[in-house]
């Protein structure tokens, strides 16, 4: 088994175990967009149950099926050892795994890896890439890094695939285990588009830095000071080395980067002390699997020996990119899941909203709400607005409508009679507050990205193959839902503070042509347009949605995980397209549009995994050795720009 399958699926543990949000009796009231366009017949049918929203579309899509904005032309959906880019377009790879960051680094060497080397070069597994402009500039600026895992097997010369289970992780050695720590967190790398067009790295910037599972870090927000997060290391609660699994991300107008901890369960060794208070905090989050030897050389990752430490992790990691010294700020307020992202859009009031996505099986669509306003003037007086406010979990009513559920203690059940003592113990139990509100049971929701333009908020909800047939409803309509949908969000009033909203889905995803699957693209989708497994993605500044996919198994679809463009406006909203695809055995993550949208960052993570289980890779036979194609050099997970030939915008 692949790393990233053990992250992906074998690591959502499925722990959600209260029956109150599948709604699970509800009969799908509520029409698929497919139904929608069978005609004015349905339309007129239908008017009684859905929004006005919903119906003004359906009218829309009774006319003549019409073409998209796009003006690319698609790729081929398959699968090699390279990536490809529509025609006009060049893909060019910007930082690969090792590169050297800083002018004393050292060049990569993979049989002469160090721990020291590696906290001065580019880390592994890239996922969020955020572009902070110098100024107002498109062509200059910071790019942010997460490094979300680290695959041993690719890595490491003659280490194989460790696993907890057949080898106690017995390859792996505390150098080993130093290297590790060294490539996961993240990278701040300043980045310039010269005269021919092409971007680079500036060496020598003063802004570059490396973040790793070692860099001190402040907890703040109500969690922190918290007996439970306390340690031997740490009595205040407000201390923690480092970061682990950082998936998605956002970055704030204030121009910081929010930097989402996801599958933290997988670094904690060990077993809990008998009959302590944290077993059913940490059952709810899949604690207790490690998929890292980390805890055998450190107690802090041996939950027998430091208990607490798990609670310090699972948080949204606020960094300052243009301070190296600053010490980044985990941000308890925001609440602690599996985070995939963490992306925002300033409210008409000024307040900032983050919507986020907790990225299991069965978990919860949440978003947060500062108390005070964005000071536009004033960067300063933003630093510690991510501190105070209010966090919310979805519901998804069966009308089309929903709500979102404060979790502040002492409202409703969130109180010490369902052990919520404080907002410090909301916080820390995120999950289990939201269970207890009876928040909407999910399929897997990754990035929730929100359009400024038009307010509709986008949720991807990967897949869920786990949902049984007495659990569908109508925001997660499919049974062994193996493709993933994407829910369109509008917040009453336009307003994002509102606690209420309207929803529908905007589109299930796979092969349109196999019927047992379900999808509802467009009929003007090709067999190459059709995705499924949306996980990242961007919006344009025409409102377009670019999605990213992890998970299309080579094997199983014959095609590549990648980019496909979707349209969600008009009439050839729902109509997708394959703009970009990725090497055997990757994902790609972090889409990201420079402000003028001329230019597309991307990560492509985990190039050269194994796509069946059988088949098992490893550094000297891996599925592929991009980007550098050089015999003894191991595939090296980086960040490509996408430009178009000749400059311009890109779609
Ligand atoms: Fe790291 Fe949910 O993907
Ligand atoms: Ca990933
Ligand atoms: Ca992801
Ligand atoms: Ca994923």
């Amino acid at each position: 088994m692949s790393r990233s399958a053990g992250t992906e699926a074998e690591r959502d543990l499925g722990c959600n175990p209260t029956p109150n949000a599948t709604m699970g009796e509800i009969i799908a009231a509520r029409f698929s967009r497919r139904d929608l366009m069978k005609g004015a017949m349905a339309v007129a049918a239908i008017s009684a149950t859905v929004g006005t929203q919903a119906l003004q579309r359906a009218q829309a899509q009774t006319r003549a099926p019409g073409a998209t904005r796009f003006t690319f032309g698609e790729i081929e959906a398959g699968v090699d050892e390279t990536h490809h880019v529509a025609q006009g377009y060049d893909a060019d790879v910007l930082l690969r795994w090792g590169d050297p960051l800083f002018p004393d680094a050292p060049a990569f060497d993979p049989q002469n890896q160090s721990a020291e080397a590696q906290a001065r070069q580019f880390g592994y597994n890239s996922d969020f890439v955020g572009f902070i402009p110098i100024g107002n500039a498109a062509d200059h600026g910071l790019l942010v890094v997460n490094h979300e895992y680290t695959n041993e097997e690719l890595m490491f010369p003659g280490v194989g695939i460790q696993d907890s289970k057949d080898a106690n992780f017995s390859k792996m050695t505390p150098a080993l285990v130093a290297i590790e720590m060294a490539a996961h967190g993240g990278a701040v790398v300043e980045v310039r588009r010269g005269a021919d067009g092409k971007w680079s790295h500036v060496m020598g910037s003063r802004y570059t830095r490396r973040i790793t599972a070692d860099t001190p870090m402040e907890i703040t927000g109500a969690a922190a000071g918290s007996d439970r997060i306390k340690t031997a290391a740490d009595p205040t609660g407000r201390r923690v080395l480092g970061t682990v699994n950082n998936c998605a991300g956002g970055v704030t107008p204030w121009g910081t980067w929010l930097s989402a901890e996801e599958n933290f369960n997988g670094y904690f060794w060990g077993k809990l002390p008998e009959g302590h208070r944290e077993a059913g905090n940490y059952k709810r989050y899949g604690i207790g699997s490690p998929a890292y030897a980390w805890g055998k050389f450190h107690d802090r990752f041996d939950m027998s020996k430091e208990p607490n430490e798990a609670n310090r992790f699972g948080w949204v990691v606020e960094i300052d990119p243009f301070d190296p010294n600053s010490v980044p700020r985990k941000r308890t307020a925001l609440g602690r899941t599996k985070h995939e992202g963490a992306a925002g859009i300033v409210n008409r009031d000024g307040r900032y909203v983050i919507y986020l996505g907790d990225d299991e099986r069965f978990d919860y669509v949440y978003k947060f709400v500062t108390a005070g306003r964005v000071d536009p003037a004033n960067r300063a007086a933003n630093l510690n607005l991510l501190d105070e406010g209010t966090l919310y979990v979805a519901r998804y009513d069966a009308n089309g409508t929903g709500e979102w559920l404060p979790l502040v203690h002492g409202q409703g059940p969130l109180n010490a009679a369902n052990g919520f003592a404080s907002q410090a113990d909301v916080l820390i139990e995120t999950r289990r507050a939201g269970d207890v509100l009876g928040a909407t049971k999910m399929d897997r929701p990754e990035d929730v990205e929100a359009d400024p333009r038009t307010h509709r908020v986008y949720v991807m909800l990967t897949n869920n193959t786990r949902r049984g047939d007495e659990q569908v409803d109508p925001a997660n309509p499919r049974a062994r839902n193996a493709f993933g949908h994407i829910i369109e969000m509008k917040p009453e009033g336009d307003d994002h503070a509102s606690t209420r909203f309207t929803w529908e889905v905007l589109v299930k995803c796979g092969d349109p042509s196999v019927a047992a699957v379900g999808a509802t693209f467009s009929s003007e989708t090709t067999k190459n347009g059709w995705f499924g497994m949306p996980d990242n993605c961007a919006i344009d500044s025409q409102g377009r949605l670019w999605i990213a996919t992890d998970g299309n198994n080579a094997k199983a679809t014959g095609r590549a995980d990648g980019l496909w463009a979707l349209e969600t406006e008009g009439e050839g909203r729902g109509t997708s397209r394959h703009f970009f695809r990725v090497p055997a055995g990757a994902e790609l993550c972090g889409p990201c549009f420079t402000p003028d949208d001329a230019s597309l960052f991307a990560a492509i993570q985990h190039p050269g995994e194994s796509d069946d289980d059988k088949v098992p890779v490893s550094f000297e036979n891996p599925a592929t050795r991009w980007p550098d194609f050089k015999p003894g050099i191991p595939p090296r997970p980086s960040v490509v720009v996408i430009t178009r030939k000749g400059g311009g915008r890109i779609g």
